[in-house]
């Protein structure tokens, strides 16, 4: 009798040691708490083992097309250090799960065919194995943004439909290889962004298409039908015991605010940018099969169609959603706003209101400012608007800090704008777990686990809490911001 009361007492320490906490609440048995990488942001060995050129490969290889002229041929070295990196993201941050995504090029070098490439499936495999070992949970995202240089170049990559079918094949394969070390899977990494910067007018990111606004919607189009493929390959794949785990799809979108509060037509200039461009585009048919009212009747028939097998399909696609979320913006209605390719149908975003003043705390990253009620505002829209009741899960937040990269390693490390940055978000998450029964938020990942490429800004901004100079063999510095984090959800301390 004794010894079962000290097993029991045992089991209970244990269960409540590890539970995940924040400022005296236990967050939910099966909150996720992890942090993110990308595989062309961290991996480098860009044409290893057989690995074949992704559209980020060229894009950046290019002169002139990011910032002094650098790119993720060797990035952070991780195809050869994860085994010492994922020990170290888990033990300086306290994560109960890595989130990192497979490079389609590693896979399937040519974009298509049914056989895998061996070397890339191992390689994956080494990085759950790493992963599992460290204590964590391994979570995979199918792509983000390196698509297969040999599909941009056969018809052209996300403008066009049959994107689809190879999007499908790839996610089979890899579940398939997968399957048994991978425990959750995540489909697009913000197809928003790479459509916008990608395929949209004015391109900054790979491929650097420079299509019509027309493209960029044809290329959201297109994601969301490769997305629902893909769930329900994953679905087949559960019936037969080969995948495990939950699917989703991780979505970005900043909330925004009307430029002068007070102006009836700038909120709802605000409404029509979330619903049209920012996460609602998705929601849209997410929740309810088909764009916003505001698309359709911006866009009229230029804007592709659902069959209604895609709209079931779609509505069934996902177990939570991934929300990717950092600043906020203003909404300005300006009149002619409505349709055009070259005019925006959802009027302007500005970062600045009428006097100039940022809308928030400004960070290493124009575009990133800290606002403090940016992920508050961003689950509410999502909740309140589309109903959305499935989990949400924090699927990416963090910052550069401003001036970051002329710093010392000393301040560096001190990354106190960092912690500020959490701090923020931690009071927007209490918020939002004591109105109780509304945003269904269970998890939390933070960008980045660790320094990486920042796409066509380089290695200039730096959003890691651990921070690694680009090159092979480089050395790992914890930043302060981790030890924050783990203090907080892991230790559960004050996040004041
Ligand atoms: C979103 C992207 O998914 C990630 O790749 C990027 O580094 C961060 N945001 C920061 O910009």
């Amino acid at each position: 009798m004794k010894m079962v009361s000290v097993l029991a007492l045992t089991a209970l320490f244990a269960a409540s040691a590890s539970a995940l906490k924040l400022n005296g609440r236990e967050l939910p048995k099966d909150f996720k708490y992890g942090c993110g990488v990308s595989a062309y942001q961290v991996e480098g060995a860009w044409n290893a083992d057989r690995k074949s050129a992704s559209i980020w490969d060229r894009f950046a290889q290019m002169p002139g097309k990011t910032e002094k002229g650098q790119n993720g041929n060797v990035a952070m070295d991780f195809y050869h250090s994860y085994a010492k990196d994922i020990p170290l993201f888990f033990s300086a941050t306290g994560i109960k799960t890595f989130d990192t995504t497979l490079a389609w090029t590693r896979i399937l070098p040519q974009g298509t065919g049914k056989t895998a490439n061996k070397a890339g499936i191992d390689y994956y495999r080494r990085v759950a194995q790493a992963t599992h070992k460290a204590g964590g949970t391994f979570t995979a995202t199918l792509y983000h943004w390196d698509l297969p240089e040999a599909l941009q170049q056969r018809y052209k990559g996300w403008v066009s439909p049959k994107i689809v079918d190879d999007f499908g094949n790839y996610a089979r394969v890899a579940m398939t290889a997968l399957g048994d070390v991978v425990d959750e899977w995540i489909s697009l990494n913000e197809p928003r962004t790479f459509c916008t910067e990608g395929y949209g007018p004015e391109p900054v990111s790979a491929p650097g298409y420079n299509g019509t606004l027309i493209d960029q919607y044809r290329c959201f189009h297109h994601a969301l039908l490769a997305h629902a493929r893909a769930a329900e390959v994953f679905a087949d794949l559960k019936k037969q015991g080969k995948v495990k785990g939950k699917f989703s799809i991780k979505i970005d979108g900043a909330p925004a605010k009307p430029f002068d509060p007070k102006s009836k037509k700038d909120q709802e200039a605000a409404t029509r940018i979330m619903d049209m461009q920012e996460t609602g585009w998705a929601l849209g048919p997410l929740t309810t099969g088909d764009y916003s009212h505001s698309l359709r009747e911006a866009f009229g028939k230029d804007l592709p169609q659902f069959t209604k097998q895609e709209s079931e399909s779609l509505m069934r696609s996902y177990d939570s959603v991934y929300y990717d979320v950092y600043t906020s913006v203003y909404a300005k209605h300006i009149d002619g706003c409505k349709r055009g390719d070259d005019t925006w149908p959802f009027c302007v975003e500005e970062t600045s209101d009428k006097n100039g003043k940022p809308i928030g705390k400004p960070t290493g990253s124009d575009w990133n400012f800290l606002v403090d009620d940016t992920l508050y505002s961003g689950l509410h829209y999502m909740h309140d608007r589309w109903g959305l009741k499935k989990p949400l899960i924090v699927g990416e937040t963090g910052l550069a800090v401003k001036g970051g990269d002329k710093q010392s390693l000393a301040q560096k490390l001190n990354d106190k704008d960092r912690v500020e940055w959490y701090r923020t978000y931690f009071a927007q998450m209490d918020r939002i777990f004591k109105e109780g029964n509304t945003v269904n938020l269970q998890g939390f990942t933070f960008w980045s686990c660790i320094s990486n490429f920042e796409w066509h800004s380089g290695y200039g901004p730096d959003f890691g809490v651990i921070y690694a100079p680009p090159g092979a063999n480089k050395p790992r510095h914890v930043k302060n911001s981790a030890h924050y984090l783990k203090d907080v959800l892991v230790h559960g301390l004050s996040s004041a």
